[in-house]
């Protein structure tokens, strides 16, 4: 099958969260069965600098249409692996700038037009070089309009450019809303303007287009899919949603085990299985004095988190509880950088305590690893979550999640005490009494050796990979096709 991606994020080229990981695995997944891939992704100048991309070669110059002026750019292609291209839409005024979408303090103004002129500048290569795609497939806000531009462009130009169009919601908070005066850069015509079109309460939004006039709508989970249905976590598209029932699917995310396996991963100072775990030992060890926090002893648990910070990520809750971690004999360590205020907060957190709670306010991949394999208990209280990466990868790194039961958390971890099996991680409801109560279990389980053993052999015999995931995937192409 010929199968396009277009994306904002990409891993290892440019990624603010999951869905650059999501987008990296699923598409080198799809090359690796013999699919021909391409993803389109912003010529962000990070991207361009990553040492994969050094051989990007200029394989068209682009002159878009943007409202009654034209603007110009051009089209790079490197290939990092066989059946896999990758085509960044280059523009330097839109792109070349330090942060993929604002500048740490605040969204970029132009983001609108940059990211018209990006699925423009994607529609118009499948056309110009004439790719005929079987599939184009869409990723959130940054990407929602290629569908309708492309059905448009058929339309215009008397040509096939995708036979099937899919969409995926990543995450439904962020949709891509700006005043309507941006309306006039996509050229589409005015009937699209209105409330069946793409206009939200006055103004103009992105993701409501993809949701509307893709062929098919994914989400991430199946709960998720369910949930975002409703107006508890519709965030106003709840209706939108509901409209497309009967073409949206839940499909859960993997996880690439070329990056994340604790048998093989260069992150980690020892690596480990289930089969001989004393490498987590080392890990475990190694996080405490790289985060500078006092050693623990074997009956002191250490509770780490790595997470964009924002509300989704349910940082206040931990924040709510912080008598828990002063109070008790334990260690905490988060990874994580974004909200100024939700920054501070644990910022003041971990000064009242240092040697026992640690911040570690960055983006860091390699710290992140460590984490995931060097804390005793991985802590994920998500208000929600479309589906969450690290809650996969901890299982995997035989670190039991402590997660809400909201999202693809609830799909992707089962309790220690209410799955028949055992369970493989502990979830409760997003509040603060919640977590609390989650904490206090994961003490009482860390006390309990044998138990703590069997719920990390079995989160570790879990399948996440990507393997399943695509095949998923590919069934849904064939289906829509
Ligand atoms: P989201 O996409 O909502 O941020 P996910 O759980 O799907 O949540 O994916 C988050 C990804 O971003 C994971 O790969 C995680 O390790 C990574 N990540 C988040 N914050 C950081 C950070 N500060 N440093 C390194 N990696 C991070
Ligand atoms: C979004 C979601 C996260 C999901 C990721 C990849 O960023 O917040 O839950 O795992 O996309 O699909």
């Amino acid at each position: 099958m010929k199968i396009v991606h277009v994306a904002s994020e990409l891993f290892p080229y440019v990624k603010t969260g999951g869905l650059a990981d999501a987008v990296g695995s699923l598409a080198s997944t799809l090359a690796g069965a013999g699919h021909e891939v391409s993803v389109f992704i912003p010529g962000y100048s990070a991207a361009l600098a990553h040492p994969a991309a050094a051989a990007a070669e200029r394989v068209l110059r682009l002159k878009i249409e943007m409202g009654d002026t034209f603007m110009t750019g051009e089209v790079k292609l490197f290939s990092p692996r066989p059946n896999l291209g990758i085509y960044t839409i280059c523009r330097e005024e839109f792109f070349d700038r330090r942060g993929a979408y604002g500048n740490g303090e605040r969204d970029y103004e132009d983001n609108y037009q940059r990211y018209i002129f990006f699925c423009k500048g994607a529609v118009e290569t499948l056309r110009l070089l004439e790719m005929q795609a079987d599939i184009v497939h869409a990723h959130d806000w940054q990407a929602a309009l290629t569908p309708l531009l492309l059905r448009h462009a058929e339309n215009r130009y008397g040509t096939t450019l995708a036979l099937k169009t899919v969409f995926t919601i990543h995450n439904i908070a962020f949709q891509g809303l700006f005043p309507m005066r941006a309306f006039p850069h996509t050229n589409l015509p005015d009937e699209l303007r209105g409330i069946d079109g793409l206009e939200y309460y006055g103004q103009m939004n992105f993701m409501k287009g993809g949701i509307l006039f893709a062929d098919r709508v994914t989400t991430v989970s199946p709960r998720y899919a369910r949930e975002i249905q409703t107006p508890e976590y519709g965030c106003g598209l709840d209706g939108v949603v509901a409209s497309r029932a009967e073409d949206l699917t839940g499909l859960l995310n993997g996880l690439d085990p070329a990056i994340w396996n604790p048998a093989t991963d260069a992150h980690l100072p020892a690596n480990y299985s289930a089969a001989d775990m004393t490498g987590k030992a080392v890990c475990r060890e190694t996080l405490l004095k790289k985060t500078a926090l006092e050693p623990a002893p074997g009956d002191t648990p250490v509770f780490g988190m790595v997470c964009r910070l924002t509300e989704q990520k349910g940082v206040q809750l931990l924040l709510d509880n912080r008598d828990f971690f002063l109070r008790h004999d334990c260690r905490l360590v988060v990874l994580g950088s974004g909200d100024r205020r939700l920054e501070d907060g644990l910022r003041a957190l971990a000064a009242s305590r240092p040697g026992k709670i640690a911040l570690a306010a960055r983006l860091d991949e390699a710290m992140s690893h460590l984490i995931e394999a060097g804390a005793d208990f991985f802590v994920m209280p998500s208000m929600f979550e479309p589906c969450g990466l690290n809650q996969m990868y901890s299982q995997a790194y035989g670190t039991p999640p402590l997660v809400t039961c909201v999202g693809g958390l609830a799909d992707t971890v089962t309790d220690i005490d209410a799955a028949p099996d055992g369970g493989t991680g502990i979830m409760f409801p997003p509040t603060v009494a919640g977590l609390r109560h989650g904490l206090k279990r994961a003490l009482a389980l860390f006390a309990d050796k044998p138990a703590l053993a069997a719920v990390r052999a079995r989160a570790m015999q879990r399948d996440f990979s990507w393997a399943g995931a695509a095949r998923a995937y590919v069934h849904l192409y064939e289906e829509a096709l």
